[in-house]
Parts: structure tokens; sequence; C-alpha cells
């Protein structure tokens, strides 16, 4: 990737640029930002983060979203989730432009991903994306095989579903109010857990030789970073398996990277 941008601005006259906005002072989210930056320098992504305080109002968010929608030097706008209550995240991420919505959550975004055939160009989620980068590098089957999605956030558990869908498994989506979870995940031949509770799948639940992708960043009981899936108790039944931390934090990141390129390309090609 790093060396496809050092090439773009002998052709298109500079870099690609991102810009992260954090408000608050949350210590998982500050984390996340750092690690963006970080891949941005890597890459050779322009970059700025802008933190704003935890008493920044709606209307000023808007505004500073609205600035940069109209900045040509700007060509990914990323709100870190979750804003501070008193902020509208439906406002906020309504706010971007759709042509700048690096994490594709723009309601015209999500509308492209769930047609019957997305359009190439549609920006799909980081976090979705990344998990099926990580099941094709590991060389699992997607087609015709059993996928179960525990969890129906608008980030992760309903465009991961929408991507298997396309691959033509049989994708079943599960979550807090599902009764026969155990039951369901133990027909997955592929499994992708982003319920945000702590080891919350144990071995029991997995099926023997299952790819299980674990989504979770989470806080286990001595305060140590874990998923949401029991790794002791799953790794033996699985075939392949995802590290937390480790899996598929880094590759969110890394299609964070891929979607403003494509962001870029879009505009400069257009031009
Ligand atoms: N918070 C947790 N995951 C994400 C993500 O993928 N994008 C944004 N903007 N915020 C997040």
């Amino acid at each position: 990737m790093a060396e496809q941008v050092a090439t773009f601005p002998a052709k298109y006259g500079r870099a690609p640029q991102l810009t992260v906005i954090l408000v608050g002072e949350d210590p998982a989210s500050q984390t996340y930002v750092r690690n963006k930056a970080k891949a941005c320098e890597v890459v050779g992504i322009d970059n700025t983060t802008l933190r704003m305080s935890a008493d920044t109002t709606e209307e000023e968010l808007l505004a500073t979203i609205d600035r940069l929608n109209k900045d040509e030097s700007v060509d990914g706008i990323l709100v870190q989730l979750p804003v501070p209550k008193h902020i509208s995240e439906v406002k906020v991420i309504e706010a971007i432009a759709k042509e700048k919505d690096v994490d594709g959550f723009h309601p015209l975004n999500t509308a492209a991903l769930w047609q019957k055939k997305p359009n190439s160009s549609c920006v799909v989620p980081c976090t979705p994306k990344g998990c099926i980068r990580l099941l094709d590098a590991a060389g699992v089957e997607i087609a015709g095989k059993n996928a179960v999605v525990i969890g129906r956030s608008q980030i992760v558990g309903l465009p991961a579903a929408k991507l298997l869908l396309d691959r033509n498994a049989t994708v079943s989506i599960c979550h807090s109010r599902t009764s026969n979870l155990a039951e369901m995940t133990r027909q997955a031949d592929i499994l992708i857990v982003a319920i945000g509770k702590a080891k919350f799948v144990t071995g029991d639940m997995v099926k023997e030789g299952a790819a299980v992708i674990d989504v979770g960043m989470d806080r286990d009981e001595n305060g140590a970073l874990c998923g949401d899936v029991d790794f002791a108790s799953v790794e033996p039944k699985a075939s392949v398996i995802t590290p937390v931390p480790g899996g598929v934090g880094p590759m969110t990141i890394c299609c964070l990277m891929e979607n403003t390129i494509q962001c870029f390309l879009n505009k400069v090609q257009k031009a």
C-alpha cells in the first residue's frame, strides 16, 4: 500500500488526507485514534487528528464536519465513535459528506452496500471488510457455508452479515435476545462475534473446525484486554481463530487506509 501511495504525489499532485475527530477523552478511543495516525504515517497518508473537548456541543461538531466537507485538501473524515451522549451519533454520521465517509456509515453508503449487487465503488465499513479479508487470507471457504454473526450493530454485525451473504454464505444474525444461541453457534462453520461481552463465546458453543473471528475489545475480570471469545476453550476446537489484541484490530486499520485511498482516488480520478 505504501508503494502505491508513494506514486500519488507525482501522479495526482499530492498524497491522500485523512482527518480524524475525537471528542472527549475516552481511553480506548484515544488508543484507536493514535493507532490510526500511526498507520497513516507508515502508509504515507497525510493525517490530522482534531481533539475536541468532551463538552463540545453538537452544533460545534457539526460545524467542524461542514468545514472539512468543504475543504478540498481533505479526502476522508472519521469521527471516532462513540461520541458523548449529548451529541446525536446519527446526525454526525449523516453530516459527513458521503464521498469522504471512510467508515462507510453514511445512509447512502449503507444503502449502496445493501443493494443486491453492491457497486465496487461503495465504501464498505472497515471492521467487517477486515473480517472477510482475514477469512480469505486464512483460505477459509465462505460460499455455501453456515455463517453466524453475533451482534447486529451498524458498525460490524449488520454489514458483516451482508458481506458474507454476498459471498454466498447462509447467514444467521444472532444477538443478546436470541433464545437458542448456543444451538445456533454450534451450526456455524464461520462465526463472527461482535457482542461486546468479555469471553462470551465458550468452547462448548463452537463446532469442531469452525473459523472464529473475534471482534470484541473487552476487559476480563483482572482488567486485562480480551475479546468476546474465550480463546482458551475455543482455540482447540477452531480451525482458525483471531487473537485479541492483534487480530481484527490491525486489519480494521488496514481497511481504513484502503478506504481513504479509495475516497482519494474517486476524487482525483474524477477531476
Ligand atoms: N469506534 C469503534 N469502531 C469504530 C469504527 O470503525 N469507526 C469509528 N468512526 N468509530 C469506531
